[in-house]
């Protein structure tokens, strides 16, 4: 084989007019090929860019023109040749390249390539299995490479700014114990310690934290997350958090930190300018007017609370909605006002709505329809007294032409949860909200969460964010006493841009008994605190500075910057819906021998293992 040259003066973006006459070499892969009239045409792509290459019968030798004949799309090529003007008319002002081409004298093929799956251009309609199949193919799209170029920019600006703030990045290990983020955890028997397992972290919250007792004063990590929870387009099992954690500062000192972090990404990358201090807004009043704790205050559609005017109903679903329970708790009667688009909303729309509205556990969603005469039409108008009318009307300003959608459940969050998403819906369908990446950027912080939920079901308290998260000091002694604890507000916060919860963070207990205290609310017991935490309860008793954190979620930020949906998209090698990964077909059954070194037997008959049914392994 002929010696193969494999290297190049220059890469596929980058002549310009001022390389004219040069004489040059490239390397990359064939896209588009075209002859005319005896001139072979063909794009040669890199990361770089696109450079139009011919191969010109008065110019090439023969043997050069002949291979040429042989390049198909995806062939790797180096090629030598003199850089010259497109001919009149003919330069494409779309390239950076345009308005040259590259005349070849010496060509090399270096790799072959099989017909691909799907052409590597992007705008083409390829199945999403195909393209996780051939993900590798996939990444040589320029959108896709374009977005892991944003990532890796951001990722820089952001080191260089913890950088510049004295932020120190430390590795934490992936091979660890479980932690409480709320979803279920990976774990990975031992060989070593056979019967015991690792968990991998959620995120490496403890760990952080001990770097604070460590006195490391100020940390970060671009960090790998592992959660085994269902996934959405904006959830991964396996994810990357900006990990930030630091000793001695409050919010108002740790704020200005982060907004300068971010604006700097939006500035850099995108070039726009984000005013700081983001707005704050309490969870409460979030919940309130937009009935989500990431609220998309880019559109209104604002949330309105009913309860007064229908305090004495006699619609017996507002009645039981606005009925304390056996806590002394009563739920809500709440509404959005779509204004003037009543006729858009068919009985059908309004079918799929209330559709919408039952995934959040919600009962029904009433629909009125204000009339050209101003009176109001609704499945539940007779059930509505004329004061009730007249107080609905005026409480909303209805005008004709307006729709009223409205949820009743003694459960709040149920009112919450479905209205917020029946507003985000409604919005969507209207053409209210902006696309991703599109106007500018809605940053606000939700501050002044519950530190509590309570679980009905279970009957037990859960942490809102997790249980190292710190109450506010204003509610430290009822939280020790166990007092109003569903009042009891932490001193916790996220980072909500366009209705997404792009970062999540608190200022931490650092008191081993106020530490004892939230183990306790949450119903463990102190053996159950000290076999899950007992090390961590130790730590702090070591001389513990107070200190906070927050993690920033990196696929959901540069999903945003990229202004594209499914996180999926700004991550090289994601995982489908059921966390399996097409390409290498993973998650995989093991040989017997790595189970027995393990001690690990799989059930015979397990009904969650395919195969292996009760049925198919009786004996
Ligand atoms: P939290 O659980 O809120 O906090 O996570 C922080 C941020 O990580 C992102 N995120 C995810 N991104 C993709 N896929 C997922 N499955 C996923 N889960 C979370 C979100 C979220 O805002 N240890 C705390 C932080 C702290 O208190 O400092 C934590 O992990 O953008
Ligand atoms: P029903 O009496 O169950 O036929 O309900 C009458 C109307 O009230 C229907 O339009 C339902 O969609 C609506 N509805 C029922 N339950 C609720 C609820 N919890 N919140 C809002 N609307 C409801």
């Amino acid at each position: 084989m002929a010696h193969q040259r494999t290297v190049r003066s220059h890469n596929c973006g980058e002549l310009r007019r001022s390389d004219i006459g040069k004489e040059i070499t490239l390397c990359g892969w064939i896209g588009k090929r075209r002859d005319h009239g005896g001139l072979v045409f063909s794009d040669l792509r890199d990361r770089y860019g696109l450079t139009q290459i011919v191969f010109d019968p008065a110019i090439a030798r023969p043997e050069v023109f002949e291979a040429a004949g042989r390049l198909r799309t995806e062939f790797v090529i180096w090629c030598k040749g003199s850089v010259r003007s497109r001919p009149e008319g003919m330069a494409n002002p779309k390239l950076s390249t345009g308005e040259i081409e590259v005349a070849c004298t010496e060509l090399q093929i270096l790799s072959e390539a099989k017909t691909t799956p799907f052409p590597i251009e992007d705008d083409v309609e390829v199945a999403e299995t195909v393209r996780l199949k051939y993900r590798y193919l996939d990444l040589r799209r320029p959108s896709l490479q374009r977005n892991l170029l944003v990532r890796h920019k951001m990722l820089s600006i952001v080191r260089n700014e913890l950088d510049k703030q004295g932020f120190v990045e430390v590795e934490t290990p992936i091979l660890y114990k479980s932690t409480p983020e709320g979803a279920r955890d990976f774990i990975v028997p031992s060989r070593l310690n056979p019967g015991t397992f690792y968990a991998l972290p959620q995120s490496p919250q403890t760990l952080k934290q001990l770097l604070m007792v460590s006195g490391m004063d100020r940390y970060y990590q671009v960090a790998r997350c592992f959660r085994d929870e269902d996934l959405r387009a904006d959830r991964q099992p396996e994810f990357s958090q900006i990990d930030i954690e630091a000793s001695f500062l409050d919010e108002e000192a740790f704020f200005p930190i982060l907004e300068t972090m971010i604006s700097k990404l939006w500035k850099d990358v995108l070039g726009q300018e984000v005013k700081t201090p983001f707005l704050r807004m309490p969870y409460s009043e979030a919940m309130a007017r937009f009935g989500s704790d990431k609220p998309d205050i880019r559109f209104g559609l604002e949330l309105q609370d009913l309860s007064g005017v229908f305090h004495a109903s006699g619609f017996q679903v507002f009645k039981n909605a606005l009925t304390a329970n056996s806590r002394g708790i009563a739920g809500s009667v709440r509404a959005i006002v779509v204004a003037g688009q009543a006729e858009r909303f068919s009985r059908k729309d309004l079918d799929d709505l209330q559709a919408h509205a039952g995934t959040f556990g919600a009962k029904g969603l009433l629909w009125i329809k204000v009339q050209a005469d101003g009176t109001l039409q609704s499945p539940a108008a007779k059930f509505f007294s004329e004061e009730e009318k007249s107080a609905l009307v005026a409480k909303l300003g209805l005008k004709a032409g307006d729709l009223v959608l409205c949820v009743a459940d003694p459960r709040n969050k149920v009112v919450f949860d479905a209205l917020g998403a029946i507003r985000l819906n409604v919005g969507g369908k209207l053409g209210m909200i902006p696309k991703q990446g599109e106007g500018k950027p809605a940053f606000l912080w939700v501050v002044d969460f519950p530190l509590l939920e309570y679980d009905e079901k279970e009957n037990r308290y859960y942490a809102c964010h997790h249980p190292f998260t710190s109450p506010k000091p204003e509610h430290f002694s009822d939280f020790v006493n166990g007092q109003n604890l569903e009042s009891v507000l932490a001193s916790a916060y996220d980072m909500v841009l366009n209705g997404v919860e792009v970062g999540g963070g608190s200022m931490r207990i650092y008191r081993p008994e106020v530490q004892a205290a939230m183990f306790r609310s949450l119903g463990l017991s102190p053996e159950q605190a000290r076999e899950k935490f007992g090390f961590f309860l130790e730590a702090l008793q070591y001389g513990t500075p107070p200190h906070g954190g927050i993690a920033f979620g990196i696929e959901r930020l540069t999903a945003i910057l990229c202004g594209v949906g499914p996180i999926r998209d700004v991550m090289a090698f994601p995982k489908t819906q059921k966390g399996t990964c097409l390409m290498s077909e993973s998650p995989s059954a093991v040989e017997p021998d790595q189970l027995r070194d393990l001690g690990i037997c799989l059930v015979s008959g397990s009904d969650k293992i395919p195969g292996n049914s009760p049925q198919n392994s009786k004996d």
